[in-house]
C-alpha cells in the first residue's frame, strides 16, 4: 500500500493520483481472486452506502450494490425522483444530512453543466465520501474497471499501446460524452499513446483536451486527434468508440439530431476493426446500440471484452468503496 484514501471522495478521475490508482487496480484484483476462491472480504461490516439516482442505470447500480453486500454492507438505491429535492431539499442538505446517515453517498447525475456541480456541491458539506456515478463530465469508476481490463488483456506496462478513443453514430439520446473524458483523462497516466477521433461538431471541453495532451507528455505517450473513424483505428491495440453528444455545438435537440445523423458511417465493424492490430481488444460501457454504434459481429466477436470490462466494475468499485469508506 502506497496510499490512505480513508474519506476521501472520487469526482474527478484526476481525484486519485496515479499511485492511488495503482493502489486500487491492487486491491481490486486481491478482490477479484478472493471472490474467484469464495473467500470472505468483509472490509465495510456494518457500512452503509446511499445511492442517489438522478438516471436510469443497469451495471452501476447493481455493480455498486452487490459490492457492497460481498464486502459486508448495504447499498440503500435512492431515486431522485421519491426524494424530496424537487420540494426543497438542495445540495447542501442532501450532504450534510445524507453524509450523517451513510459512511459513503454515490451519486449519478447526467444532466449537462449541472451534474458535477451538484457532486461537488454535495462534496462540500458531507461528512463522507462522496463517488461519482457518472455525471456530465466524468465516470471515473467506468474508467478504472475499463484501466483494469486493459491492464488483464495487454499487461501492466501500457506504454506506447495505441488507445483509440472514437466517438460512434447513436439515434436515441444525447449521451453524456464523460466516457470519453474520462479516457483521455487517465489513460496517458498509463503511457498509453491517445488517438481521439470524433466528427466536428462533436468536440470534447478543451480544458479536458488541454489536460490530456499535458499528461501524456508527462508521462511519455502522445495525444492525436483526427475527424477520421479509419485513419484512427489503423494499428490500433485498443479500440474503444461510443457515442456522445454534440452539447458544445449546440444546446437544441433538433438541430443536435440532424447533426448526428449526418455520420451514421461512424459505426464499429468488422472492416474498420481490420485496420486495428490482429489482437485489437474492441471496448464500450455499454449500453451499446447495436447494428448503429457498433455491429453485433464486433461486439460478439473475438476483439470484444465488453461483458469483462462489465464484470471489472465490480471489483474496481469494491476497491475504491473498501479504501474510501473504512
Ligand atoms: N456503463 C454504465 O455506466 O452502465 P449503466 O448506465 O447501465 O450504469
Amino acid at each position: 500500500m502506497q496510499t490512505n484514501l480513508r474519506g476521501r471522495s472520487l469526482i474527478s478521475d484526476l481525484d486519485f493520483s496515479k499511485e492511488e490508482v495503482e493502489t486500487v487496480l491492487d486491491l481490486a484484483w486481491d478482490l477479484k481472486m478472493k471472490r474467484a476462491m469464495g473467500l470472505p472480504h468483509a472490509y465495510l461490516r456494518d457500512k452503509t452506502l446511499g445511492m442517489l439516482f438522478f438516471f436510469s442505470s443497469t451495471r452501476t447500480r447493481c455493480s455498486f450494490e452487490s459490492g457492497m453486500a460481498q464486502l459486508g454492507g448495504h447499498a440503500a438505491f435512492i431515486d431522485s425522483k421519491v426524494t424530496q429535492i424537487s420540494h426543497g431539499d438542495t445540495e447542501k442538505e442532501i450532504g450534510a444530512i445524507l453524509g450523517r446517515y451513510f459512511d459513503g453517498i454515490a451519486i449519478r447525475h447526467c444532466t449537462w453543466a449541472v451534474g458535477n456541480r451538484y457532486l461537488n456541491l454535495v462534496h462540500e458539506t458531507s461528512r463522507a465520501p462522496v463517488l461519482n456515478m457518472q455525471c456530465d463530465d466524468y465516470h471515473p469508476h467506468q474508467c478504472l474497471a475499463d484501466l483494469m481490463t486493459i491492464m488483464e488483456k495487454k499487461g501492466r506496462d501500457l506504454c506506447h499501446k495505441k488507445m483509440v478513443v472514437s466517438w460512434a453514430y447513436a439515434e436515441t439520446y444525447r449521451k453524456p460524452n464523460s466516457v470519453a473524458n474520462s479516457l483521455i483523462l487517465q489513460m496517458p497516466r498509463f503511457g498509453l499513446d491517445i488517438t481521439l477521433a470524433h466528427p466536428p461538431e462533436f468536440k470534447l471541453k478543451p480544458e479536458m483536451i488541454d489536460e490530456g495532451k499535458a499528461l501524456a507528455k508527462k508521462y511519455g505517450g502522445s495525444f492525436e486527434m483526427t475527424d477520421n473513424m479509419e485513419e484512427a483505428f489503423k494499428d490500433a491495440d485498443i479500440v474503444y468508440a461510443k457515442s456522445w453528444g454534440p452539447m458544445l455545438t449546440t444546446s437544441n435537440d433538433e438541430e443536435g439530431a440532424a447533426i448526428t445523423k449526418k455520420y451514421s458511417s461512424w459505426i464499429a465493424d468488422e472492416r474498420k476493426m481490420a485496420l486495428a492490430k490482429p489482437d485489437a481488444i474492441y471496448m464500450h460501457p455499454l449500453p451499446a446500440e447495436r447494428n448503429v454504434e457498433v455491429t453485433d459481429g464486433v461486439i460478439d466477436g473475438p476483439h470484444s471484452v465488453v461483458f469483462d470490462q462489465a464484470e471489472n466494475r465490480l471489483h474496481a468499485q469494491k476497491a475504491v468503496m473498501a479504501l474510501t469508506m473504512c
